[in-house]
């Protein structure tokens, strides 16, 4: 899986799909990006990226399209699958929305790579497939890749709101399918479960992580659970991706989340380093339990590392300064929390 290779890329213009397009050119590969739109300006900085001109070709698919997702396809590799939707807003049609993408489209890509005769698939999954309410999992054992989100608690707990439901839902079920689908066919496929990405955006709009950190900047109306969240720079997230790519030994699940900071913890952190921003009130912030972290100790085993918190969050934070997405403009409605992280 030497880097003269070439590989797709499902969802290239998103956030974190961005910087491994950016990486994979940067190691010499060849890459088949997928967009949804072609003319659509949210995908143009792929154009700009380094080597782009002579080894990223950019198709039109999307991921419930078979036949425009196989021709994507054809020629590669490896296939990195990227794209789900990522909610910022409420859902209207969640199984049209959420989960025909996400589990339909998984489906699609997975059987295209068959098709292609593809050597490896790298899913991106999330670790709201594994920290849900896991069935039968002893409290506070450190978790790790045999644990599993419980989609029949997510589909029944009246607690998530319809958005939060969907989106778990459908990254359980979509992971489960693509390790199965491996498992049937003997296709190789891998997963990756990041925790909450935050870094420097190469996408010209905001993507609904990198809204999270903008809003305990700014602050606003919405409330925030203290959750013990999981965060992973999109640069290493990308990094990680790779190696689970080439290292020919990895297989099945790959918990990427290794900061765990609490929101009280983070907001701390903001306020001593940047006291100039709002920031979100302590009374905005809900106390919960903190069930027990997440380990990515199977990463590091193949050897990935990451840089360390505070430089992902001064390199976010300057990236949106300079971007002008920390600013307050007049009359610009308040600034809200993503409702996706409010419930998961
Ligand atoms: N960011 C995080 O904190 C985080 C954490 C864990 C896991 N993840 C996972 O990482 C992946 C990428 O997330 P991201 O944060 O980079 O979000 P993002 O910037 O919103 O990217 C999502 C990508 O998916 C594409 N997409 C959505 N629906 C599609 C469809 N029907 N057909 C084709 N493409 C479609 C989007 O294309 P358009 O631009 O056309 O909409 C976009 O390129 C997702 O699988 C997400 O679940 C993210």
């Amino acid at each position: 899986m030497a880097g003269s290779s070439t590989v797709c890329v499902t969802g290239a213009g998103g956030f974190i799909a961005s910087w491994l397009v950016k990486l994979l050119l940067a190691r010499g590969y060849t890459v088949h990006g997928t967009v949804r739109d072609l003319s659509d300006k949210k995908s143009a900085h792929l154009k700009r990226l380094e080597s782009a001109a002579e080894r990223l070709r950019i198709f039109k698919a999307d991921l419930l399209d078979y036949d425009a997702m196989a021709a994507a396809v054809v020629g590669c590799q490896g296939v990195f699958h990227v794209a789900t939707p990522v909610p910022s807003e409420k859902l209207t049609d969640p199984e049209l929305q959420m989960l025909a993408p996400a589990v339909t489209g998984t489906t699609n890509v997975l059987r295209a790579a068959s098709a292609a005769g593809v050597q490896r698939v790298v899913v991106v999954s999330s670790i709201v497939a594994v920290e849900i309410n896991p069935k039968g999992w002893p409290e506070g054992k450190i978790r790790d890749e045999s644990c599993w989100s419980d989609e029949e608690f997510c589909r029944n707990n009246n607690v998530l709101l319809v958005l939060q439901i969907w989106y778990a839902v459908a990254k359980i079920i979509s992971e489960e399918a693509a390790l199965e689908y491996g498992r049937q066919t003997g296709l190789d496929v891998v997963s990756v479960n990041p925790g909450l990405v935050f870094g420097p955006m190469l996408q010209p709009t905001v993507n609904a992580s990198s809204q999270f950190l903008i809003y305990l900047l700014k602050g606003g109306p919405d409330k925030v659970r203290n959750k013990l969240w999981h965060v992973v720079d999109v640069r290493d997230l990308a990094e990680a991706l790779l190696l689970v790519y080439e290292v020919p030994g990895a297989s099945g699940r790959h918990i990427c989340a290794p900061h765990v900071i609490s929101v009280r913890e983070l907001l701390d952190l903001l306020k001593s380093k940047y006291p100039d921003y709002p920031c979100i009130t302590r009374e905005n912030i809900c106390d919960r339990d903190h069930p027990a972290p997440m380990t990515s100790e199977k990463l590091t085993k193949l050897g990935w590392s990451c840089r360390p918190l505070e430089e992902t969050i001064a390199d976010a934070i300057g990236f949106c300064q300079r971007a002008g997405f920390l600013g307050d403009a007049d009359g610009e409605a308040p600034c809200r929390f993503p409702p996706l992280f409010n419930k998961i």
